[in-house]
């Protein structure tokens, strides 16, 4: 084993956490759900989503059989939805494909959707200790520290293929991304608790957060967009399901203009949002502002201007850009998987029900 890989290992053996996807022996379908949660995504907030996940799904064939809107219902909030639909997908494929057994290598785990060379090489070591790399954002910091490289390239892959240890590959994977969670953070790196430090280039030049090169900062737009609680005068308002592909692609939302970084309907009023979008007459007298709520994607940012307002023909629908729409009650909206700022939008209508007692 490399003199890289054995300090490592110790200290992970010391100070792992003890997370609800390590169990030991590996299950890998447990760790199949949480590196794909843990992409994009903090520990802590994965936590209790893979824990209710694996109630609602326990194994793989339950997740297969499941209906989509039940999956895209336990990933509500997650964000980046395409990776819900993408492991539903590769469940069924695995049971087609496979007999329903996960396979272990990385070429057949990367034929599935949505899984890549950083998930591939997570299962295939995590679960079936096979001697391959999964380096990850903050295994890629730590790497670029110790060997004082500028960016996450092919040379730093090739650095670490040669300390890997065939042995532990995957607990030594997991050590890097633990130590990079844990002392080696991005602003403020604990050097004096790194199990490393000895060997650390960029300890030793005295400028651990020089590495990897921080990348320019990219400018983030911010986008207004009209959004609207639009009912039916018994109680009900109208959720509308976006296109399965593309940005929150198979999540319902309220009646809204487009959410793109280049929307350009700020302005446009709820009576023609709701003709343009859904082929509707809104009653002028019904509309009212309920307030405002945003969401940061990773390019821009949206707000949502919403709006009251009262549909006068609720029966002649006529979709414009959705996949389907329906007259929902406040219950049976919280039963449909919606976007972060929906939920958001849900919570003001109910609060709109409530302070207003106006008839809906
Ligand atoms: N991030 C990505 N994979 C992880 C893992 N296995 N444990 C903790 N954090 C992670």
């Amino acid at each position: 084993m490399s003199d890289l890989a054995q300090p490592l290992l110790r200290w992970f053996d010391l100070h792992r956490r003890d997370l609800p996807w390590r169990r030991e022996p590996r299950n890998p379908y447990h760790v199949w759900v949480s590196e794909v949660m843990l992409q994009q995504t903090q520990v802590a907030t994965v936590i209790p989503y893979f824990q209710r996940w694996i109630e609602r799904f326990p194994t793989l064939a339950d997740l297969a059989a499941a209906p989509l809107q039940d999956v895209m219902k336990a990933w509500e909030g997650l964000g980046y939805y395409s990776r819900a639909r993408n492991l539903h997908c590769a469940a069924q494929q695995v049971l087609r494909e496979h007999g329903g057994r996960i396979p272990p290598n990385p070429e057949a785990l990367r034929a599935l959707p949505g899984v890549g060379s950083y998930i591939a090489g997570a299962i295939a070591s995590l679960a079936f200790n096979q001697p391959v790399l999964a380096l990850d954002s903050n295994s890629k910091r730590v790497l670029c520290r110790l060997f004082a490289h500028e960016k996450a390239d092919r040379a730093l892959r090739a650095l670490a293929q040669a300390v890997l240890p065939t042995e532990r590959a995957g607990a030594f994977n997991e050590a890097l991304i633990e130590l990079g969670a844990l002392i080696c953070t991005a602003r403020q790196p604990r050097c004096v608790h790194c199990p490393l430090q000895a060997d650390c280039a960029a300890f030793q030049r005295g400028t651990p957060t020089a590495y990897p090169r921080p990348r320019p900062k990219r400018t983030v737009s911010r986008v207004v967009v009209p959004s609207l609680v639009l009912t039916d005068g018994v109680g009900r308002a109208l959720l509308c399901r976006r296109p399965a592909h593309g940005l929150l692609g198979g999540l319902w939302e309220f009646l809204s203009a487009e959410q793109s970084s280049s929307a350009q309907c700020a302005d446009e009023d709820a009576a023609a949002l709701a003709h343009r979008r859904a082929g509707l007459r809104v009653d002028p007298a019904s509309v009212r502002p309920l307030g405002e709520v945003s969401h940061a994607f990773t390019h821009f940012k949206v707000t949502r201007r919403v709006w009251h307002a009262r549909a006068l023909n609720p029966d002649s629908l006529h979709l414009d850009g959705y996949a389907e729409a329906r007259w929902a009650s406040i219950e049976d909206a919280r039963a449909l998987p919606l976007t972060r700022s929906d939920q958001k939008i849900l919570a003001l209508w109910r609060a709109d029900v409530q302070q207003s007692g106006l008839p809906l």
